[in-house]
Parts: C-alpha cells; sequence; structure tokens
C-alpha cells in the first residue's frame, strides 16, 4: 500500500486557466490600481502603455510589431484577427484539440471560407510540412493545451511566405519560444503562464499584417470590437493603449504586477526556465511510473505548459471508458478533497486523464510535492476498484 503523504504542496493551484498567481501574490499587488477612473485618463492610459511596453520587453516582442490590448480573452484575439484579414488568399487551419477546432468552425462555418483542415486526433501533432505556408494563410495554435501537444519549432513556415500566419499562443506565450519572423499574429491572454487575471486578449501583429488590414476590406460585417481600421488605415491608438472599449484597469494593475515579477526574476529567459523545470519534474515522475503516460505522442511535441496525462494501467483500461473516466475523476475528486491539487482534470472535450499545468507561476516544489499524493491517490483508487469487484 502506498503510505499517504506528509508534505503538502504549498500552493495547491494547478488550473490550466486562470493559472496560479505569481509566487509571493497577494491583493496587495493591486493597490495602485486605477480605479474607478477613466481608462482615458492621463493615469489609465499610463498604465495600458505601460502594459504593452512591458509585453514587448518582456516577451521580446520585435520593434516593428503592434501589440494591443483587445476585448473577449484570447478567443476575441485570435477572432479578431480571422474576420479582419481572413478572406483574400486560400486558408488552411491546423487543428489537434478542442481550441483548434474552435478555429476550423469559425472557418468554416461561421465566415464560410472552406479552409483546408488539418486535423488530427488527441495526442498527435498534424503533419505541418503539408500546410502550404508559401501561399496560404495559416490559422494554428502553438500549444494545444487541451492536449499537451505543442508546436516543437517554426522550421514548416516558409520565411518569404507570401501569406499570413495567425498563431493563438495563449499558453505557449512565455513559456515556449516563439519564431517571430515567422509569424504574423500571435494572440495570447493574461490569465495564463504569466497567472494574470483573465479578461482581455493581446493582439500581436507583424508589419504583414498591418499590411493586410490595410489592404483587405472583409465581405462580412464587422461588429465594433473587431475594427482595426478607418477608412483603409490601421487605428494606431489601439497599439498605443488607447482600447477599443473599457478594459478593466483591475485586470491591467494584475498583468503589470505580474510583468514587474518576471523581470525581478529575469525576463523571458527565467520563465522558459521555470516551465522547463516544473514539466521535467512530472515527465520524469511519468517515465518512472508504471500507471500514467503523457496524452503526446511524439516527445519533440510535449508541452511544458498543460501537460496533459492519461491512464496506462492494464487493469483500469480493461473495464473500457466510462470506467477509465470515473477512475481518473476519482483522482482528481480525492485530491481536491485533500486540497492538494485543484482543478486537474482532463479538458471536458479531452480523453480522460490529468491536466496539470507547470507554466511559470507554479513551483518545481510544489509539484514534486504533489507527487507521491498522485500516487497516493491512484493506490486508493486502485484498491477501491478491486475491493468494488
Ligand atoms: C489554446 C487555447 N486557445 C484559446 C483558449 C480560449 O482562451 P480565452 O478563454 O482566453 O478566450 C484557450 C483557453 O484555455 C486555449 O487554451
Amino acid at each position: 500500500m502506498t503510505s499517504r503523504p506528509t508534505q503538502r504542496p504549498r500552493v495547491p493551484h494547478f488550473s490550466s486557466g486562470p493559472c496560479a498567481k505569481r509566487p509571493g501574490w497577494t491583493p496587495a499587488a493591486l493597490a495602485d490600481a486605477a480605479l474607478g477612473r477613466s481608462h482615458r485618463s492621463p493615469l489609465g492610459k499610463a498604465k495600458l502603455a505601460r502594459a504593452i511596453d512591458l509585453t514587448r520587453s518582456v516577451l521580446q516582442v520585435p520593434a516593428d510589431y503592434r501589440i494591443g490590448i483587445v476585448p473577449a480573452s484570447d478567443t476575441g484575439a485570435v477572432e479578431m484577427a480571422m474576420w479582419t484579414m481572413l478572406g483574400p488568399k486560400p486558408v488552411e487551419v491546423a487543428a489537434w484539440e478542442a481550441f483548434g477546432k474552435e478555429w476550423v468552425t469559425d472557418a468554416l462555418k461561421q465566415l464560410k471560407i472552406a479552409p483546408r483542415i488539418h486535423q488530427t486526433p488527441y495526442g498527435v501533432l498534424p503533419d505541418l510540412a503539408a500546410i502550404d505556408t508559401q501561399h496560404n494563410d495559416v490559422v494554428f495554435t502553438w500549444n494545444g493545451t487541451a492536449a499537451g501537444v505543442k508546436v516543437p519549432d517554426g522550421d514548416w513556415i516558409a520565411a518569404d511566405r507570401e501569406g499570413l500566419t495567425i498563431c493563438d499562443a495563449t499558453s505557449a506565450a512565455f513559456a515556449q519560444a516563439l519564431p517571430w519572423d515567422k509569424l504574423d499574429v500571435v494572440t495570447f491572454s493574461w490569465q495564463k503562464v504569466m497567472g494574470g487575471e483573465a479578461a482581455h486578449g493581446m493582439l500581436i501583429l507583424s508589419p504583414r499584417a498591418v499590411a493586410r488590414l490595410e489592404s483587405h476590406t472583409p465581405s462580412w460585417p464587422l461588429p465594433k470590437v473587431f475594427r482595426l481600421t478607418k477608412d483603409g488605415k490601421l487605428i494606431e491608438g489601439i497599439f498605443k493603449g488607447d482600447t477599443i472599449n473599457t478594459p478593466s484597469m483591475l485586470a491591467v494593475e494584475d498583468y503589470l504586477d505580474t510583468l514587474a515579477w518576471a523581470e525581478r526574476i529575469g525576463g523571458l529567459p527565467a520563465l522558459h526556465a521555470r516551465a522547463d523545470a516544473n514539466a521535467k519534474a512530472i515527465y520524469d515522475w511519468v517515465a518512472r511510473t508504471p500507471w500514467i503516460a503523457p496524452l503526446a505522442v511524439d516527445p519533440a511535441t510535449y508541452s511544458n505548459t498543460g501537460v496533459c496525462l492519461v491512464l496506462a494501467d492494464s487493469d483500469v483500461l480493461a473495464r473500457g471508458d466510462a470506467a477509465v473516466s470515473a477512475f481518473a475523476a476519482g483522482i482528481v475528486e480525492r485530491l481536491d478533497r485533500e486540497g492538494v491539487a485543484l482543478d486537474i482534470g482532463a479538458y471536458r472535450d479531452a480523453p480522460a486523464g490529468l491536466r496539470i499545468w507547470c507554466g511559470a507561476t507554479v513551483e518545481t516544489a510544489d509539484l514534486e510535492a504533489l507527487i507521491p499524493w498522485l500516487d497516493w491517490a491512484f493506490a486508493e483508487e486502485k484498491a477501491a476498484l478491486t475491493r468494488a469487484a
């Protein structure tokens, strides 16, 4: 029998979004928020502009790329890009989990642009080399949060492409290297790797993406929250903190706090290293543990943020899908009751299993403390299963 661990994670927050707050965070971090003030006041605008400037420096965004704060979180940013830029060229969409499939639905059923679809089951990346990045527009997710599968690099994207690459990087930004020269649109939200408050999306545009915006008028209607141009010219103010509509200054303050923390710990390399070390702790445990396996098939695609795991115990698997789901849920609920791991169930549409967030705001020591609890919960569930049989 696996004995009940004595050490507990100091912070049991392993959700894949909203993610754990940065180490040491307390509500005092929000004390300077411009609450009750207009976001268009000099103070409000300065904070929004600072969020953009710090995003550029921490994330190492090229000087000639625009960075905007937009409504509706990452979804808003991705859909804003799709609605404003797609149409003039053939479109290819790659999807290997729930969120990529949303962008397929948008292209196929809402925009009705008959995209070429590259869709694979959970755990497997599509053949990226089969995408014609030279001639077509491409929509894809850098890190599939529901599958724990990431794109390993941007080598498959043509350097001298004619089309645009639109990349949903919400669970990759600040954790994985993004080859800016290969990406024309990059989106993310504040509540993932940085552990900020959810509200707004970040929309980052290459000069080529701006050229598309200024040269193309979509054939479909554009709601106000999607409009990035006026009279055929980019609305530059959006990329200086003059947001389209009202942002939450509380969420802005929290994002500023996360960026200041990132700077204090050493910037982007430190954020990447923290996610890598966290994910390594989990994958090393998985490698020595027969009852659990990565959902990702190819190690080159293993995510270092939302690490997705499936059950591999032959006794459990032999009982069929419903029993496997119930078993995984049993582990998740047991650890939640114990208060040692919150929100570690697989995404609702993904194969049953566990999903453990390893982004930069999580401490490796907390994951190391969690691991014996995972083994303990498995042993308890297995014993219950054997007793019931
Ligand atoms: C890859 C990916 N895309 C999009 C979303 C949706 O993000 P949001 O809720 O910020 O709109 C998520 C959320 O987890 C995600 O993981």
